[in-house]
């Protein structure tokens, strides 16, 4: 697939691209071309991880290479997050210069387990992706890429991905942008799904699927129907 205008010579960062969503989504955007740097709280497990795409996805993709968080921020012109809830916000909080001026997508789910399955958290900002955009003053927050499943992402001989990836936020140009970026991942349609205080239920609506998931023994998708 050529990629989109809005994304030509753009490089797009992963921020905890060591973990199964990050690497998956990192495998995906180089597969389709981009340069991709995934991101670590430690520079050498960030550059192990990169080693290691590269190696899985051979030749004639996207520069895949590695870093710590600050360094993949500096680098990427859009910067994935892709860490568990738990580290978000402190992690946000450190990178506050790196991430000026750039669109920040906000990928993480708030949710908790217990006996009874998922369920989602509350969040004193509304959603994960508003309290990125609390915390990062200076930069442009959409959230996307909530609802697809790693297991996917990852998977080698899953050639095209059969789901809709809601994008969220209020600026325009950058809620355009992600979803041409979902859109490099064969089968995939980024979708607008609202501005960042409807963040909460696309977030959330990832207990629903991973509860699914468990009945079923699936990794299910979302899509919207009738656009
Ligand atoms: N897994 C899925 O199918 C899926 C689907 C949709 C959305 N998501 C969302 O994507 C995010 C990542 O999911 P995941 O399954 O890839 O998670 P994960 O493996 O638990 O975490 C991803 C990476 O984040 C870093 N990390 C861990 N704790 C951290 C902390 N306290 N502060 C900063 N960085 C930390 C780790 O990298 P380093 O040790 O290298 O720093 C880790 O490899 C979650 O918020 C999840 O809700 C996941």
């Amino acid at each position: 697939m050529t990629i989109p205008e809005s994304l030509q010579g753009k490089t797009i960062a992963v921020l905890g691209g060591t973990g199964p969503q990050g690497r998956g989504l990192a495998r995906r955007f180089a597969a389709a071309g981009l340069p991709v740097v995934l991101g670590s709280r430690t520079e050498e497990k960030g550059a192990a991880a990169a080693a290691e795409l590269a190696a899985a996805l051979g030749d004639g993709v996207g520069a895949v290479t590695g870093s710590d968080n600050a360094g993949a921020s500096t680098a990427g012109d859009v910067v994935l997050v892709v860490v568990p809830w738990d580290g978000h916000k402190e992690l946000l909080e450190s990178l506050r210069t790196e991430l000026a001026g750039k669109v920040v997508v906000d990928c993480v789910n708030p949710l908790g387990f217990d006996k009874q399955g998922p369920f989602a958290l509350k969040v004193e900002e509304g959603s994960a992706t508003e309290q990125a955009q609390a915390v990062l003053t200076e930069s442009t927050v959409v959230g996307a890429f909530h609802n697809v499943s790693a297991v996917k992402l990852e998977d080698p001989e899953v050639t095209s991905i059969d789901t809709d990836v809601l994008v969220l936020g209020d600026e325009r140009e950058a809620t355009d942008l992600v979803q041409d970026l979902a859109s490099v991942i064969p089968g995939v349609r980024g979708v607008y799904g609202g501005r960042r205080r409807n963040a909460h239920q696309v977030e959330a609506l990832t207990a629903n699927l991973i509860a699914a998931n468990r009945r079923y023994k699936a990794h299910a998708g979302v899509r919207i129907t009738d656009i």
